[in-house]
């Protein structure tokens, strides 16, 4: 029974809620209140309340026409300006690196609250098994890089986790499961991403049942607000982490804590020590990922679906691509930087897509199945940070080396190019470290190795190994 206190109380707050959302339009929101239970009231009544109005009213103000939607123009940009993958001085800047991380500056940071649609995995896209041989997951690889990194270094590297609302549970039970692979659950920080509702085309935000509203993650561009609404910016403070080493759940090549690129991006002249990229070459003019460009004198990173064709496929006189730097997504930021940047009421800037997302006919109350796109998401990304910074340093790395998502079942971007990439980088280094690496006849290798980022981060850690195999056989399976 509802206490006559409780009704009131829920009838005001209905009132108070009410009003609010009919001063920006949105009032349509609680057309169902009378069919809903005493649960369901309290659960839209949350999800208005957490609804950013201001946010979504300024941005349907921008959708003044049509053109709102079309691409970017692609005049004013330039290529971005990269620092090659051996740049000078390299040995100092590699030390002051190490420098940071053995005085407990650096702290890891993943972005995990995409939902692997793509992949076709039902869990957290990080739970994936990803390795070669051992199928160890995605956490388990960033896990190991960097408990690798601690003793390598000597310095504490704590990790933050964005999760969504979606997967926020299974995250942290993966990693209670298995106690935290050995980091230490005190050092291990998960927090949710925020959400962003679905509006309509004419600027309405839809409800996904009677009694919910249709949320989507904000994009990980939504990292800026939730690190600072998680308080981990202020514990990074407390703590004197003044470096974040930014990366995504899709990549097991990826070196989650790389000592010369977090001192090329403190000390390079190229950098205003706020925020550097990673880039490498794309593959071809129509490999998936965002391009480092140049407009008005400042670095940005332009999604490969905002990047007109002709500037796609611009070549330069040698055939290689003029705007060939593309983002592997990972990135060194300062965290006083991003404290600007979350403390400026406009936040990044949102990316609309149009989509097929099932909704509440307010007519009848029924639910939808849209056979077009009938909504649009919003979503911040956090390489938008970029122009922000006064200056912004751009590294080019090798693919081989650093870069193997595993995006889709199959094809490229696969798991199966992962495994084979991260094992052909096993023997390299192997070979590198005077290991013979047998090949067949036509000269190719079919031993499959995995290699931990415990056994070695790097091949000048392998070399100095003294427990390698002197060969090994052309048909190895070998996990090191
Ligand atoms: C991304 C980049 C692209 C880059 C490529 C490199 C974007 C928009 N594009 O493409 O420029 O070249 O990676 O591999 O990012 N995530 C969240 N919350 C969200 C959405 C995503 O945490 O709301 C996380 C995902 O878990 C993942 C990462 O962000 O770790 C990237 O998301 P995804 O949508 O898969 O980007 P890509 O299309 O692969």
């Amino acid at each position: 029974m509802t206490s006559p206190s409780a009704a009131s109380s829920i009838e005001s707050r209905y009132r108070a809620t009410h009003d609010r959302l009919a001063r920006v339009g949105q009032a349509h929101l609680l057309t169902f209140w009378d069919r809903l239970d005493e649960r369901e009231r309290e659960g839209l009544l949350a999800q208005c309340d957490a609804l950013p109005l201001e946010t979504i009213q300024r941005e349907i103000a921008s959708w003044t026409t049509e053109a709102t939607f079309e691409k970017p123009s692609g005049s004013a940009l330039e290529p971005a300006r990269v620092v090659g993958s051996s740049p000078p001085d390299a040995n100092r800047y590699r030390s002051i690196g190490e420098q940071m991380i053995r005085d407990g500056r650096v702290a890891c940071f993943t972005v995990a609250g995409g939902q692997g649609t793509r992949l076709g995995w039902e869990g957290p896209k990080g739970t994936f098994g990803a390795t070669p041989l051992l199928n160890k997951s995605l956490f388990e690889v960033f896990a190991e890089s960097i408990l690798a990194a601690r003793r390598r270094w000597r310095g504490e590297i704590r990790w933050y986790l964005m999760t969504s609302p979606q997967n926020h549970h299974a995250t942290q039970e993966f990693f209670r499961q298995h106690r935290w692979f050995q980091l230490g659950e005190e050092t291990v920080r998960f927090f949710e991403q925020g959400t962003l509702p679905s509006l309509s085309h004419d600027g309405k935000i839809l409800l996904s049942s009677q009694g919910s509203i249709a949320l989507n993650p904000d994009g990980h561009g939504g990292a800026v607000r939730a690190l600072a609404a998680s308080g981990s910016l202020a514990e990074m403070k407390r703590l004197g982490i003044d470096t974040i080493s930014y990366f995504q759940v899709d990549n097991p090549l990826v070196s989650a804590v790389d000592p010369l690129f977090l001192g090329l991006h403190l000390e390079h002249p190229e950098s205003s020590a706020e925020v550097s990229s990673k880039a490498v070459a794309k593959r071809d003019a129509g490999e998936r990922v965002g391009v480092f460009c140049r407009r008005d004198q400042r670095t940005m990173v332009v999604e490969y679906s905002d990047l007109p064709a002709e500037l796609a496929t611009a070549q330069n006189a040698d055939g290689s691509l003029v705007h060939g730097a593309g983002s592997i997504a990972i990135h060194a930021i300062s965290r006083a930087f991003l404290e600007r940047v979350a403390s400026d009421g406009s936040g990044l800037p949102l990316h609309k897509a149009f989509k097929k997302v099932p909704c509440v006919d307010l007519a009848s109350g029924l639910i939808v199945q849209p056979t077009q796109p009938n909504a649009v998401k919003m979503e911040a990304f956090i390489f938008d940070a970029l122009p922000i910074a006064e200056r912004s340093l751009v590294f080019e790395t090798r693919r081989e080396e650093e870069f193997a998502p595993i995006k889709n079942a199959d094809g490229e971007d696969s798991a199966a190019t992962s495994r084979s990439a991260q094992s052909q980088r096993a023997v390299r280094w192997l070979e590198a470290s005077g290991v013979v690496v047998q090949r067949d006849a036509r000269g190719l290798c079919a031993a499959i190795i995995e290699l931990s980022p415990l056994t070695a981060l790097d091949a000048s850690e392998l070399r100095g190994r003294g427990d390698l195999p002197k060969s090994i056989a052309v048909d190895a399976r070998i996990a090191l």
